[in-house]
């Protein structure tokens, strides 16, 4: 008989199967909730900060995913700000010109209170990349990037870090295991903020490590239990229930996105549109800088205006009114996260507002 677990499963298949209680007599479909704080002692677990049944059922699916072990943590900053407590005193950091602002920002904290050395490149250029990894501990990649879409040969790069002795940490939030798989592609670490396209509703802030090798995994377990970011419960179910429904999710997503930056590219008050050819993510540069843009987040109805990005709800922002967001980023960027409603309306609100502007 097949098991839950069977690896000749396809990903769509596995998360739906994997992470479940044992088959027995009664025994519930769903890994329920676990509130405790403590647990009988003879265990492993012993203590609420060291472990929990519910985020055993979520790491369990999204280690299978990513083909890695998996960690959850309280938000997708805790999990990338427990990665770079893996750098020692003074290494060098190469980090993408463009990646969501918090992440940059936990770097610069750290870059001017003189712990690292922060080497920041355009990821599309992989030859600067492999240059700036040189005598770098870490090189830390988003693909795509946030906001701006850029993609990274991810392959190439991870190549070219370990030759270089650095690890190779990729975000593949807006990506998703099911487009995109780093740890086969050579990288050592993926970070998740599982917030997003992973859990899909908004109704979750949570974040997850994925490691390749043993050590990596220790290491951030350790960090895990001494420094505290756990997440609660019943966010990580909530997580790995939206999980469950991934596939069928972003394959909604993904058509309607494809078919938007089409009728967007035609659309006289759009400069330019940003969109990888994958994902559910685009980006749109509009006429009237800021105050375009302004305009047109502000004239939406069906879309929600609103930060944060992969629920199954159409939203949107111009992300240059962040104060920390890079100047890389255009002032007339709208970050456009497309959800799973009828395409045509999706659309008919956005030329609206479009028109509007
Ligand atoms: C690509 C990316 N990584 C990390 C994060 C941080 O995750 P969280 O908000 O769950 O802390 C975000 C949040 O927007 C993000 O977009």
């Amino acid at each position: 008989m097949a098991t839950t677990d069977d690896p000749s499963y396809t990903r769509p298949t596995r998360l739906v199967a994997a992470g479940r209680p044992p088959a027995l007599p009664d025994a519930p479909l769903n890994e329920p909730v676990t509130f405790a704080s403590t647990y009988h002692a003879g265990g492993d677990r012993a203590y609420g900060r060291y472990g929990n049944p519910t985020w055993d059922a979520f790491e369990t699916v999204l280690g299978e995913l990513e083909e890695g072990r998996a960690l959850a943590f309280a938000s997708g900053l805790a999990a990338s700000g427990a990665v770079l407590s893996l750098l020692p005193d003074g290494a060098a950091v190469v980090a993408p010109a463009t990646a969501y602002l918090g992440v940059l920002d936990q770097m610069r904290e750290l870059r001017d209170a003189g712990r690292i050395e922060l080497r920041q490149v355009d990821v599309t250029d992989t030859a600067a990349v492999a240059e700036a990894a040189e005598g770098a501990a870490m090189v830390w990649l988003e693909s795509p990037t946030n906001p701006n879409l850029e993609v990274a040969d991810l392959a190439a790069i991870a190549a070219a870090a370990r030759a270089a002795g650095a690890l190779t940490v990729v975000d593949n939030t807006f990506a998703t295991p099911l487009l995109q798989r780093p740890l086969e592609l050579g990288a050592d670490i993926v970070v998740h903020s599982a917030t997003k396209l992973l859990s899909g509703h908004s109704d979750v802030v949570l974040g997850a490590v994925v490691a390749r090798g043993d050590e990596v995994f220790a290491r951030m377990d350790a960090h895990r239990r001494l420094h505290g970011a756990i997440p609660g419960p019943m966010e990580v179910y909530l997580a790995l229930r939206g999980m469950r429904t991934l596939s069928v999710r972003l394959e909604r997503a993904q058509a309607n996105t494809a078919e938007l930056v089409r009728r967007l590219r035609d659309h006289p008050a759009v400069e330019r549109v940003r969109h990888p050819g994958f994902g559910a993510m685009c980006s749109i540069e509009v006429a009237g800088g800021a105050a375009g843009a302004d305009r047109v987040v502000g004239a939406v109805g069906l879309w929600v205006h609103a930060t944060s990005l992969g629920g199954v709800e159409s939203t949107l922002e111009r992300r240059r009114h962040w104060p920390t967001e890079s100047d890389t980023v255009a002032e007339s960027l709208i970050r456009m996260s497309v959800g799973i409603e009828d395409v045509e309306d999706l659309w008919a609100d956005l030329a609206r507002a479009l028109d509007a502007a």
